[in-house]
């Protein structure tokens, strides 16, 4: 099942404003992670995901799984490889649950939320 990893491109870390950037720090963390492509994970960009005052900020979906939003990213190749080799973990587990001991450094401490995979409606 794939793993989806829905990247904010509006966000802006503090001293964007002054920092003469023609690009915001969404749309590089964006670029750097569409570069580092995973078995069983895609990508996907939208504008704000509510979270922006702890940019950079990411969600990792997948159907029927457990769903992390992510924050406090820099826009660098470090945090977008740590993101990407997440997402890969996450698509190859069972219900989305990465066992702590697998977490790439880069994601530790950055998890905002979690969200538990909707309940399956009788038909
Ligand atoms: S601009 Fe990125 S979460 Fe709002």
């Amino acid at each position: 099942m794939t793993t989806w990893i829905t990247i904010c491109d509006t966000c802006k870390r503090d001293g964007w404003d002054t920092s003469g950037a023609e690009t915001t720090d969404g749309e590089r963390l964006a670029a750097l992670i569409e570069s580092e492509p995973r078995t069983g994970v895609r990508t996907r960009r939208v504008s704000c995901l509510m979270g922006c005052t702890h940019g950079c900020n990411v969600a990792v979906q997948a159907a029927g799984k457990l769903c992390y939003t992510l924050g406090r990213f820099e826009p660098d190749a470090v945090s977008a490889a740590a993101i990407a080799d997440y997402a890969a973990l996450h698509a190859a587990s069972d219900n989305g649950q990465v066992p702590f001991r697998q977490w790439p450094v880069g994601v530790k401490g950055h998890f905002v939320t979690r969200h538990p995979p909707l309940p399956s409606e009788p038909e």
